[in-house]
């Protein structure tokens, strides 16, 4: 069984001690917010509670009863433990047996569309699932209900982000799980496969462009439930060696090599535990979306954000407390859909732009 410290409270952070977790809990003391710290190592929990005043609760996801006296008395559940194809059944699950809403910051999109899935389900039981309250996908889905605002017959949505100067465990950890996968687009409402790194283009910025190439960003399942739009390409921006490296990850379909990645890849990122230093975390990220319809309109904004693991603290611990106090529907739900278009520009630094 789970060891219980503390009184009831409205919002659990499960995963707190990690390199995420470990941001939001600190800007949820700052803000003097309510919080129970969560996980499964009850070392690091102890450390954690004793140097912010949290109460917390140490359960393993395998242990439906330790999770189910770990969620009780809570209104909802913010879940920093990913990579989240291995840990959002079990605590999804636990949130719809207890009627706890459920939210994360996955940037996964194969977890959005498990969980797009289970939203009738969730209805029924009161709860609102609401995936991706980090800088995946709170910005872009905002700024893809904006252009989508402005342009109401768009066929056609591409995303494109630019921002990550250093990875923590936990992303490195995803983005090794992603690799072998290949690429993945929106078409006619359908999520279709295509190989790694399949399209590559310019991204118009104002005074400046950025190189860009496709990759499979949560957004094909956010956008398109939040849009309708049934055409969605995401990109990332970054140097034009990025094109070369995500298509030499093609050789990854190949399954002798998938393996030798498994063995090698995951086991050195748990090994160097990853995380972006102090200057990366002072950075700036964008976050660019263009709607265009069948008669060659367009509808261009960007995002000029903070750093994305400074901004997703302050993002998911807002997002998670409005949900914790019923300000959101039950049942599956998009960071825009919820909480608006505006949304995002309720946090210090984002600045948004008309192209
Ligand atoms: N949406 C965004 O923009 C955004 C931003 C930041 C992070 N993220 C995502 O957030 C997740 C966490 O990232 P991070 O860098 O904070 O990772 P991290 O430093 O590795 O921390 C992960 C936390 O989850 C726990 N955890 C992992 N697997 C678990 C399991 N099977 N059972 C119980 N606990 C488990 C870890 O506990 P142990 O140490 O005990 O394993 C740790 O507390 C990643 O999926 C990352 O991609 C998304």
């Amino acid at each position: 069984m789970g060891a219980v410290t503390g009184t009831d409270g409205e919002l659990l952070l499960y995963g707190s001690y990690g390199f995420t977790g470990s941001l939001i809990a600190r800007a949820a003391a700052d803000a003097g917010a309510p919080l129970i710290l969560a996980g499964r190592n009850a070392r690091r929990l102890r450390r954690q509670a004793a140097s912010l005043g949290f109460p917390y609760r140490v359960a393993a996801l395998e242990d439906a009863a330790a999770l189910a006296e770990a969620l009780e008395g809570v209104r909802a559940v913010l879940s920093l433990a990913g990579p989240y194809s291995r840990t959002e059944g079990p605590l999804v699950d636990a949130c719809l047996r207890a009627g706890i809403h459920y939210l994360d910051v996955s940037g996964e999109h194969a977890t959005f569309e498990g969980l797009r899935r289970r939203s009738e389900e969730a209805a029924a039981a009161g709860v609102t699932l609401l995936p991706g309250v980090g800088f995946d996908v709170v910005p872009s889905d905002c700024l893809a209900l904006y252009v989508a605002q402005r342009l109401p017959d768009a066929t056609r949505l591409e995303i494109a982000v630019q921002g990550v100067a250093g990875v923590s465990r936990g992303t490195a950890l995803t983005m090794v799980e992603a690799a072998p996968r290949g690429g993945l687009v929106r078409r006619e409402g359908r999520l279709v496969w295509v190989p790694a790194g399949w399209r590559r283009r310019r991204i118009p910025l104002g005074d400046a462009s950025a190189h860009a190439v496709s990759v499979p960003l949560a957004d094909l399942v956010s956008a398109f439930h939040t849009t309708g739009i049934p055409h969605i390409t995401t990109y990332y921006m970054g140097s034009a060696a990025l094109g070369p490296l995500l298509r030499a990850t093609r050789l990854l379909r190949w399954p002798p090599a998938a393996r030798l990645w498994e063995h090698v890849a995951g086991p050195a990122v748990r090994l160097l535990r990853p995380r972006p230093s102090t200057r990366a975390q002072r950075g700036r990220a964008l976050v660019w979306a263009e709607a265009s319809d069948d008669t060659g309109h367009t509808a261009a904004a960007l995002l000029r954000c903070p750093e994305p693991y400074t901004l997703t603290a302050l993002v998911a611990l807002d997002a998670a407390l409005r949900v914790a106090r019923g300000g959101v529907a039950p049942g599956y739900r998009t960071p825009a859909l919820a909480l608006g278009a505006d949304y995002v520009l309720g946090f210090p630094g984002v600045e948004r732009i008309d192209l």
